[in-house]
């Protein structure tokens, strides 16, 4: 153990200032540059948010246009990149499929190596429009289906459940998707956004950083742990069941996904708004077994010592994985809808640490031994 500062996970560590989204985890307050979750989530469209996000100001009515227009124009994949994620199994995980795709993408882009706010901006509306005709894309490639292209009439969320499905989603689905694009857009130093702020730490491009970002994002204690919610609650199969579901995952000292936050010590805001949202869903299509469950396992949690003692409470993924599977969503295709979302944020990180860039290099703590002497191949055991 040396003298410096160590602290594991980086628990309360401030690595860099940020003026795009600040988390009060002990009031369960969220906003994007001032602006509160709970109003975005209910009034503003995915890209309006990105555009918050982007030039840390609302759009008026032109400059909302200007952006809607140019994520259109950027949408369209080209057939080399068609070719590639044809070529890769097609059992093969859509976050490592998208991850594949953002890389493919930089090698492609001219622009990939000028690090200038203009350049830099033009590629974070290329990913941004570009990351829903990947998924969607993906999500035909694998069944063998045709690949459904963009259309310039849809806002994002529409034309996104368009591709997926080549079929319009109904008004209630859209606002849905659309508001859970709000909602994930950005939050602090996530793990994925820091991951993004080390690679352009070492004035890595812009590909390289999200690249990074998406698979820091795949992992299941962080964005995979909307589908790992989802799974748990096709394994507790139906409310009567969900009691001894719960003492038996608490008997084998399971992790509960969807539950507890490095941050939040007090339910995350997201989560609030995403499980009124569940509810509106399930009286519109009369369907809300999961969510029942959802509740009921959230219930239990709320009410057990353990739970109780470690300020662990539902966060954005546990609802996410209702209000997704209710509209549709594919449950492998959970977490791309979140890079989908936090590649406006991402991006914008990416653009704040350029402005500002030191190289991130932390140090480790040693604990290995010392001084050990050189053994010859030959004479090791
Ligand atoms: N179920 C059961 N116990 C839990 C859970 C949970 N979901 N989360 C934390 N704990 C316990 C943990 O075992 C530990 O107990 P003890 O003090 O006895 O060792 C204590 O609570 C603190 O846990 P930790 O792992 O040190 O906390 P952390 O801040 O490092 O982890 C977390 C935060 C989100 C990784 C964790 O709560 C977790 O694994 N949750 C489930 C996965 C999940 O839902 N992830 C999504 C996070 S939010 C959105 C996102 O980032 O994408």
């Amino acid at each position: 153990m040396t003298d410096e500062t160590s602290a594991k996970g980086l628990e309360g560590v401030v690595v860099a200032q940020t003026q795009l989204s600040y988390v009060d985890g002990q009031i369960g307050k969220l906003v994007y540059h001032g602006y509160p979750i709970e109003a975005l989530a209910r009034n503003a469209s995915f890209e309006e948010v990105a555009y918050l996000l982007w030039h840390k100001k609302l759009p008026n009515k032109t400059e909302l246009a200007a952006l809607e227009e140019a994520l259109k124009e950027n949408r369209a994949l080209d057939d080399d990149l068609v070719g590639i994620m044809s070529c890769l199994p097609k059992d093969a995980h859509p976050m490592g499929v998208l991850r594949t795709a953002v890389s493919a993408l930089g090698a492609s882009d001219p622009e990939q190596e000028d690090p200038s706010p203009e350049a830099n901006l033009r590629k974070a509306i290329r990913l941004t429009a570009c990351f829903p005709t990947v998924v969607a894309a993906w999500g035909r490639i694998r069944e063998g289906e045709a690949v459904v292209e963009p259309r310039d009439d849809l806002g994002h969320a529409a034309n996104f459940m368009w591709m997926l499905h080549g079929e319009e989603a109904s008004e209630d689905a859209v606002r849905a998707v659309d508001a859970y694009l709000v909602m994930l857009a950005d939050h602090g130093m996530n793990a994925s956004t820091f991951s993004a702020r080390v690679t352009t730490g070492t004035q890595g491009d812009m590909y390289s950083a999200i690249t990074t970002a998406c698979g820091t994002l795949k992992g299941p204690l962080h964005g995979g742990a909307n589908e790992k919610v989802m799974q748990m609650l096709l394994e507790v199969e139906s409310l009567d069941k969900a009691e001894a579901w719960f003492e038996q995952a608490r008997a084998e000292g399971r992790r509960l996904m969807g539950i507890g936050h490095r941050v939040y010590k007090v339910e995350d805001p997201r989560a609030t708004v995403l499980r009124d949202m569940s509810r509106d869903i399930a009286e519109t299509s009369g369907d809300g077994k999961w969510l029942d469950i959802a509740l009921r396992i959230e219930g239990l949690a709320r009410a057990d010592q353990y739970f109780i003692e470690r300020n662990l409470y539902a966060n954005v993924d546990f609802y996410s994985a209702v209000a997704l599977y209710a509209v549709g969503i594919p449950i492998d295709m959970f977490t791309p809808l979140f890079a989908m979302s936090r590649v406006a944020g991402w991006t914008a990180h990416v653009m704040e640490q350029w402005a500002n860039n030191r190289l991130i290099r932390p140090r480790g703590d040693y604990v290995g031994p010392q001084d050990q002497a050189w053994v010859p191949l030959d004479e090791r055991d």
